[in-house]
């Protein structure tokens, strides 16, 4: 066949399966057999083995999965993917709506509409000129992860958009969650187990570990699917209400949630709500309670955000599903901060899909105000992917009843640590280890914390793995790890040459770890994830974080005193100092050049450049200021009086004629809240605001 007929041949072939997948994955109509679909993949495949200068980036072959990555590259979001504000109360659903109305003002026709909250995992997807470009997570809703590749293997995710009838805009950054269906999750964790592995605890876990497997070969193998139902950013774009927004994304190859409707009054969203609620197992995916969006585009500008959520949306949550069962036993689990936690060991139940047998009950005040005792009868709760746990005693029931049962005797905590027989200590409710890094327990959870996929990612390396290295004395500090060879980990039950050899890679690998990964891996008290990462950006190296002092750590966006002093304290304890010094010496970091630095290297646009800002009124969380300081920070300018220059008018408390004029002059205006919210959305630290710079 000539090129010039190939290529023709190729283009066909190309749209045609284009066409077969979607009919498949999303319309759940298919036309052609499977034999056809795979007679025309075959014969595209082959065309392109032939003439591998005509493989298009976005060929319907091009889903099988790429090469493994290293790591995955930060991605920003084309605009921050917000979270919802939630409750599961009616009263709040109500509030929500009187807060709409009350908003938009009398004479405004407030619709909603009502879409199933998908319990996956949120994703953006970049399209330019109608073509897949990059996908990412959440992240912090800043910053996510790039997880194209990833992302390309999950056949309902179009990698060419249709044009017709309605086009595509140029640029589209589109959200949609990623879910993993129940018969499919259950397939996974089947599978999982046969190979010896942990099972994962519920379908949104399993769908968010998937889409971040650095191997896309592993995503693939793990049917996900994905519903899309909001556009992030898109140049042109016309629609004016959500209902168009989702028709547009169907028109455009998506799958959109064929439960969504419309409600114009509370009472219709509860009763969808209670519907649904019904529907829940019927589903065949994960949903957990209702998102109630205002349809009208403009109205939602008009409502805008608070510092975390938009006004015009609201989660209306389904409560958590209980069951009841039986406490078997009462044991205690020593954590990595050596917190001693009652679990109660459970006949197993069925709550939602997973198999529940084990509930935490917190500490030793709980089991005493609930009085739980082994044999009681207990009601059980699960609410995502919090842990299981007890809510309440039951009396006993029919026969054992009738037995005037007898209950156990009153459970205690034990005196000593059941990890390493230390007398423990209490600490308020809670009751604790004192023996740090010398309690195997405590010393197990650290390994894992530290080998946690958000910090060093060592495959291979769980909660098992780390009490075996433990408890056959081949760590017995942080460091061991480090030094850990193949011929030590043989002898250990369940490691044959082949998986010794590959965690001692991923051990040598992880060793090279980024700065911020392995400051959340050490567990500084109050240190979570973006901390870690802003002291990273912000010191640049571990030894200029390490010697900071706590007024110099208050630099930092987001760490106030009480945070300072925990770190502080924990680089000045001598224990966990001999520890750094070792494991420093042991491992190398990725260490960047400090913020500022890398900020002038990259010089991004200020993201209000040009902005005019009129304040009238006052303003109760912060001076006006530090309002015109922000501003300024970002590029913007605060001026004196409103002209048909200005772009915002922020309205304070008491405004005066300024905000009339803002009126007149259709300038827009915000409300202190509202501000607020587009100083964070553009970077500012929610923490920094009310600090006078
Ligand atoms: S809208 C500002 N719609 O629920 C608009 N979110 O906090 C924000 N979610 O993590 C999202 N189904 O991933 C929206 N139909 C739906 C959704 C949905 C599930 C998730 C989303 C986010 C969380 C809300």
């Amino acid at each position: 066949m000539s090129r010039k007929r190939a290529e023709a041949r190729i283009h066909e072939l190309a749209a045609a399966i284009r066409h077969h997948d979607y009919l498949y994955y999303v319309r759940d109509s298919p036309e052609v057999s499977d034999e056809e679909y795979d007679r025309l993949f075959r014969e595209l495949r082959d065309l392109e083995d032939r003439h591998p200068e005509l493989v298009a980036p976005d060929s319907p072959t091009q889903r099988v999965a790429g090469q493994p990555l290293a790591s995955f590259p930060t991605i920003e979001h084309a605009a921050p993917m917000l979270s919802l504000d939630s409750d599961q109360a009616e009263a709040a659903l109500r509030r929500f709506d009187e807060r709409v109305r009350k908003g938009l003002g009398p004479e405004a026709d407030v619709a909603y509409t009502l879409e199933p909250k998908l319990d996956g995992a949120s994703i953006e997807l970049v399209y330019r000129e109608g073509r897949l470009h990059q996908a990412s997570t959440r992240g912090d809703g800043r910053v996510g992860e790039g997880v194209t590749e990833n992302v390309r293997t999950i056949p309902a995710v179009p990698l060419r958009l249709h044009d017709r009838p309605r086009p595509v805009p140029p640029f589209l950054a589109v959200r949609g969650e990623v879910i993993m269906r129940v018969r499919d999750f259950e397939k996974l964790n089947e599978r999982l187990l046969a190979e010896g592995k942990e099972p994962f605890a519920n379908p949104r876990n399993a769908a968010a570990g998937a889409l971040r497997q650095l191997d896309p070969q592993i995503t693939k193998a793990r049917p996900l699917d994905l519903y899309a139902y909001d556009v992030l950013l898109a140049k042109g774009f016309p629609e004016t209400t959500q209902g168009d927004v989702l028709a547009a994304l169907a028109d455009w190859g998506f799958r959109v949630n064929e439960l969504t409707e419309r409600a114009a009054t509370a009472d219709e969203i509860v009763a969808y709500h209670g519907d649904l609620e019904r529907r829940r197992d019927d589903l065949g995916y994960e949903i957990d309670g209702v998102v109630v969006k205002l349809d009208d585009l403009p109205a939602r500008e008009r409502l805008g955000w608070t510092s975390r959520h938009p006004r015009w949306a609201f989660a209306f949550k389904f409560p958590p599903r209980k069951e009841v069962t039986k406490v078997l036993s009462i044991v205690t689990s020593v954590g990595r901060t050596g917190v001693v936690t009652p679990v109660a060991l459970l006949l197993p139940i069925e709550l939602g899909g997973v198999t529940v047998s084990r509930a935490t009950l917190h500490n030793r005040e709980e089991v005493a105000r609930k009085d739980i005792r082994e044999g009681d009868r207990v009601r059980v709760q699960r609410a995502g992917d919090v842990i299981p746990q007890v809510i309440e005693r039951l009396e006993p029931e029919g026969d054992e009843a009738d037995r005037a049962h007898e209950r156990a005797p009153v459970w205690r905590m034990p005196a000593e640590c059941p990890s390493c027989g230390t007398p423990l200590v209490e600490r308020g409710p809670f009751t604790v280890c004192p023996n740090g890094f010398r309690c195997p327990a405590q010393l197990a959870g650290r390994i894992v914390h530290l080998a946690a996929r958000d910090a060093l990612d060592i495959a291979g390396l769980g909660d098992e793995t780390a009490k075996l290295f433990v408890t056959a004395g081949l760590v017995r500090q942080l460091p061991d790890l480090f030094g850990l060879g193949v011929e030590q980990l043989l002898p250990l039950e369940g490691f044959a040459q082949k998986s010794s050899e590959k965690l001692v890679e991923a051990i040598a690998k992880a060793s090279h770890a980024e700065l911020r990964r392995f400051l959340y891996g050490l567990g500084i008290p109050e240190v979570g994830e973006t901390v870690a990462r802003d002291l990273a950006l912000h010191f640049g190296s571990f030894a200029g974080l390490r010697g900071a002092s706590a007024e110099a750590l208050q630099e930092v966006p987001g760490v106030g005193p009480r945070m300072a002093e925990a770190i502080t304290a924990f680089f000045a304890d001598p224990g966990n100092a001999a520890v750094l010094d070792e494991l420093l010496a042991r491992m190398k970091l990725k260490e960047g050049p400090p913020a500022a630095k890398a900020a002038a290297a990259a010089e991004p646009e200020a993201p209000l450049a040009g902005k005019k800002f009129v304040f009238t009124g006052g303003l109760a969380r912060i001076t006006r200021r530090r309002a015109q300081e922000l501003v300024e920070g970002l590029g913007g300018k605060a001026a004196g009086s409103v002209s048909k220059a200005t772009d915002y008018v922020v309205v304070g408390e008491d405004a005066g004629s300024k905000a009339e004029a803002a009126r007149k002059l259709g300038v827009e205006t915000l409300d202190e809240e509202g501000f607020l919210a587009l100083l964070t959305q553009h970077g500012v630290d929610p923490a920094e605001l009310e600090q006078s710079g």
